[in-house]
């Protein structure tokens, strides 16, 4: 690609790191919003990470989103010479099958011949409800299970689409839109300065709980989340790495 011969690329994924102030960038080549092709890129290139990281006992805590399902499809048996164990992050099951936590575990667990574990509980909960749901044994051992994760996989996501994607209530898009949303990741809402501006309030991994998790990789590329990739970083625990594509990566260091 053009940026490629403009500065190297591992130029470019030291910048990165550096201005995202996280553990390491990996770029792939191309943008993902011109090409599908690319989030296939994206997910070899976190299959090959995840496998360097992985030793022993393993476990994975995933989010969902259609990067995350391109990540899945790229592990192979190989990474199951390891005792691996897929748990969905958050218990949300707002999305289109494809899309889900769920169905995403149950295919890297097929695809490495290791475990999962699904967690069903609805995306917005109230107090009772939630309180009565992590006294519910499978409930609890999930969220056990989050909390000691050696690995998180994780997207981010554009704002006002993911909230589209979720069918958020039009207050919840008016919220968003007033507060300038940009990003999102594991529900939680950001704007530009990385300030949290509305949160989804399930059941799982809290955005705390993500700092002592020593392996936390972060899929997400296009120019169209730029913004959003920029936004989650100010929040991100250090120990991330950020595998993107050109696309967002040469929007991220005009900043
Ligand atoms: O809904 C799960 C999720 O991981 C979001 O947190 C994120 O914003 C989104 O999916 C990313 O989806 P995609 O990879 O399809 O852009």
């Amino acid at each position: 690609g053009l940026m490629r011969e403009l500065k190297g690329i591992d130029v470019l994924e030291l910048e990165l790191k550096h201005r995202l102030g996280i553990k390491k960038v990996i770029i792939v080549p191309g943008d993902g919003d011109e090409s599908p092709l690319v989030k296939r890129e994206l997910g070899k290139a976190a299959a090959v990470c995840m496998k360097k990281l992985l030793q022993g006992e393993n476990i994975i805590a995933v989010t969902g989103g259609s990067t995350m399902a391109a990540v899945a499809e790229q592990l192979t048996p190989e990474c199951g010479d390891k005792k691996l164990l897929f748990v969905p992050a958050r218990g949300g099951v707002g999305e289109d099958v494809q899309n889900q936590a769920n169905t995403i575990c149950a295919i890297m667990a097929n695809n490495t011949h290791g475990k999962h574990r699904v967690f069903y509980v609805p995306d917005q909960v109230s107090p009772e409800i939630y309180h009565s749901l992590i006294k519910e044994p499978d409930i609890h051992e999930n969220l056990k299970l989050i909390q000691s994760a050696n690995m998180v996989l994780h997207g981010i996501g554009d704002a006002i689409k993911m909230a589209g994607r979720r069918k958020s209530s039009s207050e919840i898009l008016k919220k968003l839109e007033e507060a300038d949303a940009v990003g999102e990741a594991f529900g939680y809402y950001f704007n530009e300065s990385g300030e949290i501006v509305h949160k989804v309030s399930t059941i799982g991994m809290q955005l705390e709980t993500l700092e002592g998790i020593p392996n936390v990789l972060a899929v997400a590329g296009g120019t169209s989340k730029a913004k959003a990739i920029k936004a989650y970083m100010k929040q991100a625990p250090a120990s991330t790495i950020l595998i993107t594509d050109e696309g967002a990566a040469g929007s991220l260091v005009k900043w």
